[in-house]
């Protein structure tokens, strides 16, 4: 299988969202990424969830939750119940990050931690193990359209590596200013899953860059 893509739909156009949820579910697109932002954790706020749960009852693919909230094992359940598949908390927003992946995964839903520019892979070395997904941040979370961070391609290689030595099957994912080419720098470095939003929506043929996008090698 080749990478999988998760457009963003922070970037959609929310007078129109059932349209571009449409969109998605008739391109290659694999997952639908969904930003919560709680102008807490990162300075921007973003939607909740009643609007997921309304976009749950359109879409035709999973929903790629990432929470960009402090405390945010204290919605876990609800997250589940509005329609996330996969859950993603900030490793620099959890305390108990151990405790809070068992939740999510008890809830049914598969467990990602996602890292801010500044952590190192490193410190994923004990939960390695228990995840599903590791969202790498490529941009400092809070909007759309930011330009990417150079270092993360080297973060998605010693990522790779981290996951070999600790046989953890978490998938890799990148999330901020990917378009073609920092999206085929990923890959050659080892991600599995990219985000893009302003690249898909802002673009003419939001279908035709998502089939780019998955043409990638
Ligand atoms: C940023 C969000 C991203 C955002 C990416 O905090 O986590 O998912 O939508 O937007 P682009 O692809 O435009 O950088
Ligand atoms: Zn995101």
């Amino acid at each position: 299988m080749g990478v999988i893509i998760s457009p963003s739909l922070l970037s959609a156009d929310f007078l129109h969202l059932s349209q571009d949820i449409e969109t998605v579910n008739n391109s290659e697109a694999d997952w639908f990424h969904i930003d919560v932002m709680d102008g807490v954790f990162v300075p921007n706020i973003s939607y909740g969830m009643s609007i997921i749960s309304q976009i749950k009852t359109k879409a035709q693919k999973p929903l790629d939750v990432h929470l960009m909230i402090v405390q945010p094992e204290r919605y876990i359940e609800q997250f589940r119940q509005c329609g996330a598949d996969i859950l993603t908390v900030h490793l620099e927003a959890s305390t108990h990050l151990h405790r809070t992946i068992q939740q999510i995964k008890a809830c049914g839903m598969q467990a990602g931690v996602a890292l801010n520019p500044h952590s190192p892979v490193r410190l994923l070395e004990d939960i390695l193990p228990e995840l599903d997904v590791v969202l790498i941040m490529s941009v400092n979370p809070g909007f759309g359209g930011q330009s990417f961070i150079e270092h993360s391609v080297n973060k998605v290689r010693q990522l790779r590596q981290l996951i070999r030595e600790t046989d953890s099957r978490a998938l890799i994912e990148v999330d901020g200013g990917v378009n073609n080419e920092t999206g085929a720098r990923l890959i050659e470095a080892g991600a599995d899953a990219l985000v893009a939003g302003s690249f898909v929506f802002h673009s003419a043929s939001p279908v035709d860059t998502i089939k780019g996008l998955k043409e990638l090698k």
